[in-house]
């Protein structure tokens, strides 16, 4: 029996293609590797989701074939092989990662996607700078070989900047794979203990600085802490760069249905829209939209921190 099988048409939104079939399948792990303290690298072999995933969709994993825990939990790609291979990188949090994190090549794991909207591309000849707070690097390798690839992004490799902040230098991981790549890969760590000492938001302001006095047009795009899309959302603004968050939610479905994954916006006017649909005037200028389908990319500019 053929394992794939598309689910339901996608409400995509935003930068979606319109109406991608969502697959649900039993992948077979195919590697796991440990790439830092806590932190793996699993393939699956997913040839319908890596044949038609893009850079900033995710995919929801049962972490074990049975049904506890009864949640899928949300993942992004690190990064397709050979039209085939899915890798995804995550790191060890709760029950269902420790149980993903447990499961060995030639074990099956059922998973759905792609689900969600994608990151966008800047015009050619742009400065694109990505930020990865911890495993919030996850879906940036992907991104990265779309910005330089010549049909996609249309990026120099020299153009692209990746910038990862770690507590230490055992959660430093991926280097060797951007490096590979071509693109400008760099460290900040908490304690100093690799690359530059501090918090990845200080090491990103000292490249908005020289960006700033090169007058470059720069395109920002960042994955991670709350408190770090914060920080990154603030220095978007005062820089007047634009700016990508991929935002973290609980997604209890991933596709619309359950509303567990509500995230706070603001319209560019500041006018209510949902929340107050007849336009009369609330006092409170925001609505709520859904991080699996309307994100989890969003741009910086919408979102409500509060
Ligand atoms: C679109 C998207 C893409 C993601 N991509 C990756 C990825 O590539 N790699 C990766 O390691 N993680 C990723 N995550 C986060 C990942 O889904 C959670 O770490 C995972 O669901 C935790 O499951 P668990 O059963 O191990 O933890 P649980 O036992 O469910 O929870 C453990 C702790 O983590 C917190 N937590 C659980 N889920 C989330 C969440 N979604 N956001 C914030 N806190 C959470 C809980 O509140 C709790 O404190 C992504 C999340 C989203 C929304
Ligand atoms: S996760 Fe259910 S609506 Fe988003």
């Amino acid at each position: 029996m053929n394992p794939v099988r598309p689910l339901i048409n996608h409400r995509l939104s935003g930068r979606s293609n319109g109406v991608n079939p969502i697959f649900q399948l039993d992948a077979k792990v195919i590697e796991q590797a440990k790439v830092a303290e806590e932190s793996f690298i699993l393939s699956l072999e997913a040839p319908s989701i890596a044949k038609t995933i893009q850079p900033g969709q995710f995919v929801q994993i049962r972490c074990i074939p049975r049904y506890d825990p009864l949640l899928p939990r949300p993942f992004s790609i690190y990064r397709v092989r050979e039209k085939r291979i899915l890798d995804i990188l995550y790191e060890v949090v709760g029950r269902g990662t420790r149980m993903l994190s447990e499961t060995r090549k030639g074990d099956v794991v059922n998973l759905f996607g792609p689900l969600g909207v994608t990151f966008s591309y800047p015009r050619p000849k742009h400065l694109s700078i990505l930020v990865g707070g911890g495993v919030g690097l996850a879906p940036f390798y992907d991104l990265a070989e779309a910005l330089i690839d010549p049909k996609r992004g249309k990026q120099r490799k020299e153009d692209v900047i990746i910038l990862l902040g770690a507590r230490n230098k055992n959660r430093v991981f991926c280097e060797k794979d951007f490096r590979r790549l071509g693109v400008h890969f760099e460290v900040a760590t908490d304690d100093g203990s690799y690359g530059f000492k501090g918090l990845v938001t200080e090491l990103l302001a000292k490249h908005l600085r020289a960006t700033r006095d090169e007058r470059r047009t720069t395109q920002l795009y960042a994955c991670g802490p709350r408190l770090m899309l914060r920080k990154v959302s603030e220095l978007s603004k005062k820089f007047k760069i634009p700016c990508e968050l991929s935002i973290d939610a609980h997604m209890p479905c991933g596709y619309g249905i359950c509303f567990g994954c509500a995230v706070k916006v603001q319209t560019k006017d500041q006018r209510p829209k949902t929340q107050d649909p007849q336009g009369k005037g609330s006092e409170n200028h925001f609505f709520y939209k859904l991080a699996c389908v309307d994100g989890p990319v969003f741009d910086a500019k919408e979102i409500v921190w509060d």
